[in-house]
């Protein structure tokens, strides 16, 4: 009997120690696959977040497998932050700095009878910039705009350059911007009129911290003449935006777990606001995947993060996530 028990106890502690040893190997390939190093005290801290994060995930993950949700999630990069310190470190777009400035802004104006295409995908054309990574800068705006104004110079000049953020972060506050505090896409459009040109990527690399203005105008990549806004709100307007201009500028609400450990599938978060709008991304085309409508979305978090770094959102769903509030794009 005194055996049993003794060869019982051995058991249960050999399955919880054995879970236990489990889950600290993934954490630490998690850290190297992440390059993630905290120091004594953090690392506690650290490890209790993405437990917690491990636990939502694989809950998820069951339910979506089940048919209960479109979309999966995944333990990337930001897997160790909270929900709390994730929105802190991301939130870029900002609607209350919007300025009383005299602005260079258009109304788009839809065509009748015009039918649009059932999927668009400007990545095929070669409208489309490789996925960049903003780091831990509220810089969104900037990625945003320079998305849209890579796309619009594709399309005249049918040559792809890859346009400086860090140009914007920089020089844009007279516009109304605040570098890596929060911008907007439409400020960054009128910087670049009243600049005259925005510089290439690689003459004015991305830095991910505000820093003097370095603008130089022999290395200007493209230029706009101001900016057109699409009706808010207006998916259908919004949708023959991205079918006949190309890629546009949107404003989303994403501050939600779902978004932050995003990986694959249509993504459906009912808590979603229209109006309370936190990230600039751009749309590059859209579709329908397993019966559902999506806006295809270029991010700015690096090709780790959701579909190496796009995400399918919900599209004609009584506006989720706020996609066709806040959408532009500049004229060229
Ligand atoms: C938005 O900008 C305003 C004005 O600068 C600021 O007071 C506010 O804290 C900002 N909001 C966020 C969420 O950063």
């Amino acid at each position: 009997m005194k055996a049993l028990t003794v060869a019982l106890v051995a058991v249960l502690f050999g399955c919880v120690f054995g879970l236990d040893q489990t889950l600290t190997k993934h954490w630490k390939l998690w850290k190297e696959l992440h390059s993630k190093k905290y120091f004594d005290a953090e690392e506690h801290v650290r490890r209790s977040v993405w437990e917690s994060n491990l636990n939502l995930v694989q809950t998820h993950n069951l339910q979506a497998d089940l048919g209960q949700h479109t979309h999966w999630l995944k333990m990337n990069k930001f897997a160790d932050l909270t929900s709390e310190e994730f929105v802190k470190q991301m939130n870029g777009f900002n609607m209350s700095l919007r300025t009383n400035q005299q602005m260079d802004r258009h109304e788009f104006t839809r065509s009748s009878n015009v039918k649009l295409p059932d999927t668009v995908d400007w990545r095929d054309q070669g409208y489309v910039t490789d996925v960049k990574d903003q780091g831990q800068c509220g810089s969104c705006w900037a990625f945003s705009a320079t998305g849209s104004l890579e796309g619009q110079h594709f399309k005249q000049a049918k040559m792809l350059n890859s346009l400086s953020e860090q140009n914007l972060v920089d020089c844009s506050t007279a516009q109304g911007n605040q570098g890596c505090n929060g911008g907007l896409m439409d400020q960054a459009f009128q910087y670049i009129k009243e600049n005259m040109g925005i510089d290439t990527e690689d003459s004015y690399p991305y830095e991910a911290v505000d820093n003097q203005c370095r603008f130089k105008k022999d290395t200007i990549g493209a230029t706009d003449t101001g900016f057109t806004d699409i009706k808010t709100k207006d998916e259908e307007a919004l949708q023959e935006a991205v079918a006949t201009v190309g890629p546009i500028s949107v404003a989303i609400d994403a501050s939600h777990p779902s978004f932050q450990l995003y990986s694959h599938g249509v993504y459906n978060e009912i808590f979603c606001s229209q109006i309370r709008l936190d990230h600039g991304v751009l749309a590059v085309g859209y579709g329908t995947d397993s019966g559902k409508d999506y806006w295809l979305v270029k991010n700015s978090w690096g090709k780790g993060w959701g579909m190496d770094g796009y995400i399918k959102m919900s599209r004609n769903k009584r506006n989720q996530c706020g996609i066709a509030t806040a959408a532009s794009y500049p004229m060229v």
